[in-house]
């Protein structure tokens, strides 16, 4: 029996409810890692799907994508992320995707400004690359928990506090393992679940089924039945939880949150070892929703009336109709597709009729959403990444950082009779958030610059010059590959050094470029005076 509500304080108490029981993350990780294995395999244990393979299937991945421009189809990638909402338990878990592959752009690190939480997925034998540390920079800057998962175990690798001690090394955050693994790399048996001080609380004995496509069953065993069934493999688990403790990488809830510590589970996503505890670390540790500030620094209460930020605008995702997606991350309120709500940055209003969630080529009506949930919002062309939506009283949240580009190229018309359409396109394209549009006195606007996170940027670019504006053009690469923001006291003295280039990006701000890391390091040291800084995340 639930005892009787007043309908005054039963709206409010529903809303609070719904964002206590959401968690919003994304994974991040290099290429290769298991992200996709391990969607998969978080969607099975939720029951959203009943076999592995449904979602990505890596071996019918190229027919499973959405059909989101002819480049996506020849390349069998999906450029669209977005959402994975599902059940577990009495939660609401929605798993924000990211591009993941050569796919590797802007969007990836502006995912990471819609969660709450990241899941930090490694390879056992590789440790931390190159992309899992760029994104976890990212993760950093904006003070999100992270929650580490060493994937791949079943396979032969490093031994287990190894890997640790390059998390601590490498990015200075301490590790501290939830979960043990019994048995060595590859011959993964179970996990060691770590109590208070490293006290070893059960041992979970996993078994395999056949290609890993169902849950693999679980047993549940006591410290004394663990030594008794593994001998020494549980015993070596039991020493390094205990080194462990001894080292201070025991579980400590507020370092977590303010990301200080990870907490560790030793997973094999392919034979769902390890899958569902992390699920419920997610649902026991990670944050619920919280508030955010807005332009002046008044947090908007994630009970107040419905706010949201776009976090991610996909153009021509749907050749057949040309819709331009705008993906949103609620911050307050209840969502209601069909509510009229205002746009803050145009003070128009904007209808929400065609309210949608995508994932994979799946596309599901949104009747209601919640703080922490991302809704796709349908013909949203007067959108941006960074945008913000509202009902009630106003608000506006700050914009999105640019992040720190990598890849430069000039870009233009192929004919001269195209320029006028050609910078209407680039204005566009720039007010999107595609790519990044520099320009300088020397270049002209003839043939800007442009500067993206990853190159495939690029090549979303041309096609959508070519496809929607009808503007063939000529991409040429430039020989940059770092970026750093200065001001108009060093401008001058900058442009003189050979092989570097200063250029005034759209928001205004100033970017010298450079070769390489070795070129910025000898001007750094000749002419130390020069403002150079660097820029939010990435190249770093
Ligand atoms: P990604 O999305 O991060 O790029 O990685 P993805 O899940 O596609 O996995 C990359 C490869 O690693 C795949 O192998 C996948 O099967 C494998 N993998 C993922 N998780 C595990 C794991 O826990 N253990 C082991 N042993 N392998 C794992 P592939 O050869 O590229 O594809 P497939 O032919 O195996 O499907």
């Amino acid at each position: 029996m639930t005892s009787p509500t007043t309908p005054t304080d039963a709206v409010p108490r529903r809303l609070a409810d719904e964002v206590a029981r959401r968690r919003t993350f994304a994974v991040i990780s290099h290429p290769d890692a298991g992200k996709s294995t391990l969607t998969e395999a978080l969607a099975l244990h939720a029951k959203v799907i009943s076999e592995a393979g449904a979602i990505h299937g890596k071996s019918g991945r190229k027919s499973t994508v959405s059909d989101w421009m002819e480049m996506e189809k020849a390349r069998g990638i999906s450029v669209s992320s977005t959402a994975l909402q599902f059940e577990y338990g009495d939660c609401v878990i929605n798993l924000v995707d990211t591009p993941g592959h050569s796919d590797f752009s802007e969007d990836t690190y502006r995912v990471l400004t819609a969660v709450d939480a990241a899941v930090m997925l490694i390879d056992a034998a590789k440790g931390l690359e190159p992309q899992t540390l760029k994104l976890f920079q990212v993760a950093r800057d904006r003070g999100i928990p992270v929650v580490t998962v060493i994937n791949k175990w079943d396979r032969p690798g490093q031994a287990p506090l190894e890997l640790l001690d390059e998390i601590v090394d490498r990015i200075g955050l301490t590790p501290t393992p939830l979960f043990l693994p019994v048995g060595i790399a590859g011959d993964f048996r179970g996990l060691l679940r770590r109590g208070e001080e490293g006290a070893p609380v059960e041992y979970i004995h996993f078994t395999r089924t056949a290609g890993g496509a169902t849950i693999a069953p679980e047993e549940h065993y006591t410290p004394e039945q663990a030594l008794e069934r593994e001998g020494d493999v549980w015993v070596t688990a039991v020493e390094e939880s205990e080194l462990l403790s001894a080292a201070g990488q025991d579980h400590d809830q507020e370092l977590f949150l303010a990301g200080h510590t990870s907490p560790v589970i030793y997973a094999s996503a392919m034979l769902n070892f390890g899958v569902r505890q992390l699920l419920e670390t997610l649902v026991r540790l990670a944050p619920p929703p919280a508030a955010r500030k807005d332009v002046t620094g008044t947090p908007r209460e994630t009970t107040d009336p419905f706010s949201a930020v776009v976090f991610k605008v996909q153009a021509g995702m749907d050749t057949a109709h040309r819709d331009r997606l705008a993906f949103m991350r609620v911050v307050s309120g209840e969502f209601e597709r069909g509510m009229v709500v205002t746009h803050a940055q145009t003070g128009r209003p904007f209808a929400t009729k065609y309210a949608l969630t995508v994932f994979g080529r799946e596309r599901t009506t949104v009747d209601t959403a919640y703080p922490g949930d991302v809704v796709g919002l349908v013909n949203a062309n007067a959108l941006a990444p960074g945008h913000t939506l509202f009902a009630g009283k106003k608000v506006e949240f700050p914009p999105i950082p640019s992040f720190a580009p990598e890849h430069f190229a000039t870009l233009r018309a192929r004919s001269a009779g195209k320029y006028k359409q050609f910078r209407k396109a680039i204005d566009q394209l720039d007010s999107e958030g595609v790519v990044q549009v520099l320009r300088n006195d020397v270049r002209g606007d003839a043939t800007p610059v442009l500067a993206a996170v990853g190159p495939m940027q690029f090549e979303v670019v041309t096609a959508r010059m070519q496809a929607e504006f009808n503007v063939e053009t000529q991409l040429d690469r430039l020989p940059y590959s770092l970026a750093r923001r200065t001001d108009a006291e060093s401008a001058p003295e900058l442009s003189r050094q050979r092989g570097v280039e200063v250029f005034t990006r759209s928001d205004g701000v100033l970017l010298a470029l450079f070769g390489d890391k070795w070129k910025l390091q000898y001007i750094q040291k000749e002419l130390p005076k020069l403002t150079l800084e660097p820029l939010v995340a990435g190249a770093e």
